[in-house]
């Protein structure tokens, strides 16, 4: 938002600041007009924004409505490729299809639930089925298997190979701005164990934040692909292999981390040279990681927290609670033959506790850093590391729900 000088008619412009501000809040949807937007109601549309479109399954052939629609991307291909804020309400069920969010402006996406801050009662779930590099899949990039996408293009999608991944073209425009998902579960279910990369999440080039959404898979679960800023409050994300991978800056905070096996680590992060001084990687905070099940007892004190898909890899569990699952070393290197592990390899810890957090184990192993008070603080908050597209500048964070 520009300034305005306040001149002799000074009263009158604060006046207009004060609208410029109100327009600007109410865009972002406030707690009180999402609950009740959420609220399931005789007409689900009652109480939410103007020209919040309407997702129901069960309306296919049926409705002559034109906000209303039968999938989540159908909805979103009706909507203009433009800088305006629009909102969609998903009512209960289960949609089987694969999401793409390309445009740049902001985009909230809803489910309906009565119980808006209970990621349990989620009544909407997002489900594809797709693997690559499995004898039946072949190898489609990574990203081809994803529930859920945000990026402008295909091109900034691509994991790719390689120490650097994907070369994404130069003249690639930033993606969405400010995209948020609530109460929303997104599964990628192609086999129930890892069976190569199976994203239920990909963002690339946007800014993308969900409040009491789940995430399932076993491997790859979620991307958070180059120059992503993503934030996760209130939400579940379950895998078993190298399940929070990606370049970009991924900030989860008082979610629930589940362990469906072990397999590689829970993070695999790619660094990348910038030419300013990035703080892309995985922050964790004040969140808790376990088993997903009792029966999984047999993992007890076999799971990494995480592993250098290259040697810039950069993740912090900080203040977390780890069950016992989680083995003494904490972190671990890539693979014996091809450790990954460097100087600029930081894969750390802050003030963590709970069974699966061993001090002796962590200094024996000499892979994972526990970090004081004083290395932690330049991480300390979504402000410090969340940067803005291309100038690196911190506090990239207008796009956060600090409420939900
Ligand atoms: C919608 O119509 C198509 C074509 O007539 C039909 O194949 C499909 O089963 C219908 N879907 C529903 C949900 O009724
Ligand atoms: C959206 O806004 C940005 C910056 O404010 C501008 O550069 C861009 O052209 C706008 N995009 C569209 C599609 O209007
Ligand atoms: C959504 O995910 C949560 C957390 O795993 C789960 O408790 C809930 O049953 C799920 N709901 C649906 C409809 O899948
Ligand atoms: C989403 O993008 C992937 C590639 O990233 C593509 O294969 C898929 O067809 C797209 N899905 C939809 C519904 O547009
Ligand atoms: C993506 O862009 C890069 C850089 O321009 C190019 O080398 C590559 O071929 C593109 N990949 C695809 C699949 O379009
Ligand atoms: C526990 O979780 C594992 C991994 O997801 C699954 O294979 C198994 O069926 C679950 N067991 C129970 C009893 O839910
Ligand atoms: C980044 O720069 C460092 C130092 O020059 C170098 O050791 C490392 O290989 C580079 N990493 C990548 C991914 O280019
Ligand atoms: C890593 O070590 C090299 C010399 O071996 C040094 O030039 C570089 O600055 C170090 N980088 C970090 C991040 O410590
Ligand atoms: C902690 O780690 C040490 C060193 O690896 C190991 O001997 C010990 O059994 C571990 N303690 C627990 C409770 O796992
Ligand atoms: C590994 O041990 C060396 C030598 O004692 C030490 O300098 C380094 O900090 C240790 N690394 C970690 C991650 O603990």
């Amino acid at each position: 938002m520009g300034f305005l000088f306040l001149g002799r008619n000074a009263a009158l412009q604060a006046g207009f600041v004060v609208l410029l501000a109100v327009a600007r809040t109410c865009s972002a949807l406030r707690k009180g007009q999402r609950y009740a937007c959420q609220a399931p109601s005789l007409n689900p549309l009652s109480g939410c924004p103007k020209h919040t479109l309407l997702i129901d399954a069960s309306s296919a052939n049926s409705s002559t409505e034109k906000n209303v629609f039968s999938t989540i991307q159908s909805a979103v291909l009706s909507l203009p490729h433009d800088n305006s804020t629009q909102y969609i309400l998903v009512l209960p069920g289960q949609y089987t299809e694969q999401v793409n969010v390309t445009r740049p402006g902001p985009l909230y996406l809803l489910g309906q639930t009565a119980s808006p801050d209970s990621v349990g009662s989620n009544g909407v779930e997002v489900l594809w089925h797709q693997a690559t590099g499995t004898a039946t899949t072949g190898t489609l990039d990574n990203a081809y298997t994803s529930t859920l996408t945000i990026a402008p293009t295909l091109n900034s999608s691509l994991t790719g190979a390689g120490p650097t991944g994907n070369t994404v073209p130069a003249d690639t425009p930033f993606g969405n701005t400010d995209f948020r998902a609530y109460n929303l579960n997104f599964t990628n279910d192609y086999l129930p164990y890892s069976a190569g990369p199976s994203l239920a999440l990909s963002t690339s080039y946007a800014n993308t934040g969900f409040y009491h959404c789940s995430f399932k898979s076993y491997q790859d679960t979620v991307y958070v692909g180059k120059l992503a800023n993503s934030y996760m409050r209130h939400c579940e994300i379950a895998g078993q292999t190298d399940f929070l991978y990606g370049f970009g800056t991924l900030w989860i905070e008082a979610s629930t981390l589940l362990l469906r096996s072990c397999g590689g680590g829970i993070t695999a992060w790619k660094g990348t040279n910038t030419t300013y001084a990035n703080k892309f990687g995985a922050y964790i905070r004040r969140s808790a990681v376990r088993k997903a099940n009792a029966s999984l007892s047999s993992i007890a004190g076999k799971c990494a927290l995480g592993r250098p898909w290259n040697s810039q890899h950069r993740s912090i569990f900080a203040q977390c609670d780890l069950d016992d699952s989680i083995r003494p070393s904490g972190y671990v290197d890539w693979s014996a033959t091809d450790p990954r592990v460097s100087n600029y390899t930081f894969m750390a810890e802050y003030a963590d506790f709970g069974p699966g957090w061993n001090l002796t184990g962590r200094l024996e192993g000499n892979v994972t850093r526990v970090l004081g008070e004083s290395e932690w603080e330049m991480f300390d908050g979504p402000g410090k590391v969340f940067q803005y597209f291309r100038s690196g500048r911190a506090g990239n964070t207008g796009w956060v729900d600090w409420s939900a």
